[in-house]
């Protein structure tokens, strides 16, 4: 089948170029020039695992190419940022309707519309098919819609999009039996039918219900600091129960799904929806508890100095929202590091980020450079290579670790 997804992003591109590597004929469709320009050299434009040989591959076939416009096809994908508005934590579904208008000219009765971002509830109807209904109204009743979120993680995208389970949910059955028979081509996982608005809380759930969790485990962290108790001890010890999973606490939360996604949910059902919010909130709360800490164990290496006029040297172990990726995408981290950066005249920050080569504000340290000249070492990141390191450089270091990389030295 011609398959045309609109947006080549972390999630477009693996999408488009595993569709290809499954026999389908893919155009991609993406308003960015570079983008659009490396797929057609056969390029990856982002780090990650597997992605430049799977393009390679699949530009190579000549099943996959780019595009600036979308093209007449069977099936149109849309695969667009739905990021929230950081005031009113509303969905911005600009981006998803701007990519849904772009596609009307080309549409023709029998094609397959398919929304993978990850939408509030009622997006597939009000955001994509009214808005082709109104452009098109010749096409009424003739285009079969699906919603199927994206579950893939950063970092391992390929795997788990190929791998794992999938849920379609159409607007009518009939959509929804066409859907999971497009999905079956390239997804070796269960692909689960479901309706439309059932397939679309499916995922903010998923995420709302990691957020919950995290925040459990962050609040732990903070009730054990107060009464002086080993929040990793206490964790790993509940763990043994057969029934209790208490996931890590750490910086915050981060990443633009479990960060964003539940107040996709909060924004549709305040009232019924508490613990979400506080969750939010715990999860928010966390880089200024860190920098608390930070703030402590400046102060302790100040009392300890004869010489008060020199800055206490922190060094600020990973800037990533999670180990592993350098994606800094709602991260945590930088909340800790913008702050440090911004007392400049009491602490000087030593910024280690061992995915990126350079940051656009903050100049890169490598790891012992950083770690040796340090007062305060705060691991903001469980990067691996942090806990690589010798670890004798740490010592004499006042060392604040809320992600519990070092806790075992
Ligand atoms: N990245 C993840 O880990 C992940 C995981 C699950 C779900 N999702 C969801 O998938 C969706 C896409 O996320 P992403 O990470 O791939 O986003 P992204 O920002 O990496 O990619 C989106 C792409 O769409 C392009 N674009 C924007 N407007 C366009 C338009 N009108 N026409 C064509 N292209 C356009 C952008 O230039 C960009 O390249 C989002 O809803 C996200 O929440 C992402």
């Amino acid at each position: 089948m011609k398959v045309c997804v609109i947006g080549l992003g972390y999630m477009g591109l693996p999408m488009a170029a595993l569709l290809a590597r499954a026999g389908h004929d893919v155009v991609g469709v993406d308003i960015k020039p570079d983008v659009v320009d490396a797929v057609n050299a056969g390029e990856c434009p982002f780090n990650e695992k597997e992605m430049p040989d799977l393009v390679a591959k699949a530009h190579k076939s000549g099943r996959l190419r780019a595009a600036l416009a979308p093209e007449e096809a069977d099936i149109f994908v849309l695969s667009l940022p739905t990021p929230v508005d950081h005031e009113s934590h509303v969905a911005d579904m600009s981006a998803v309707r701007a990519g849904v208008k772009s596609i009307c000219p080309v549409l023709k009765a029998g094609d397959l519309v398919v929304l993978e971002s990850t939408s509030p509830v009622g997006a597939l109807e009000a955001d994509v098919r009214d808005v082709i209904n109104t452009a098109r109204p010749d096409l009424a009743d003739a285009i079969d819609y699906i919603f199927c979120p994206e579950r893939a993680i950063p970092g391992d995208t390929v795997r788990e999009m190929a791998e794992n389970d999938r849920v379609v949910g159409g607007l009518t059955p009939e959509a929804t039996t066409r859907g999971v028979a497009f999905y079956q081509t390239f997804v070796k996982g269960d692909v689960l039918p479901t309706e439309a608005r059932v397939a679309e809380l499916v995922k903010l759930v998923e995420n709302a219900s990691r957020d919950v969790q995290i925040a459990f485990a962050n609040e732990l962290s903070k009730m054990c600091h107060e009464v002086g108790v080993d929040v990793w001890e206490v964790i790993n010890l509940a763990n043994r129960h057969p029934r209790v999973n208490i996931l890590n606490p750490g910086t915050g939360v981060g990443g633009h799904c479990i960060a964003v996604d539940p107040w996709f949910i909060i924004q549709q059902a305040p009232k019924a929806t508490p613990l979400m919010r506080a969750a939010r909130a715990v999860n928010d709360s966390k880089p200024e508890w860190v920098l608390e800490r930070v703030r402590e164990a400046c102060a302790r290496v100040m009392k300890a100095r004869a010489d008060t006029n020199t800055k206490v040297r922190v060094a600020c172990l990973g800037l990533a929202y999670k180990p592993g990726v350098d994606d800094l995408r709602e991260s945590p981290s930088l909340v800790v590091v913008s702050e440090l950066m911004r007392v400049k005249d009491d602490v000087e920050a030593l910024v280690v980020e061992p995915y990126l080569t350079r940051h656009p504000d903050y100049t890169l340290v490598g790891l012992e450079e950083a770690v040796t000249q340090a007062d305060v070492v705060v691991v903001l990141t469980a990067h691996p290579q942090f806990y690589a390191m010798d670890k004798a450089l740490l010592s004499g270091k006042e060392l604040v670790d809320p992600v519990g990389l070092f806790k075992n030295i």
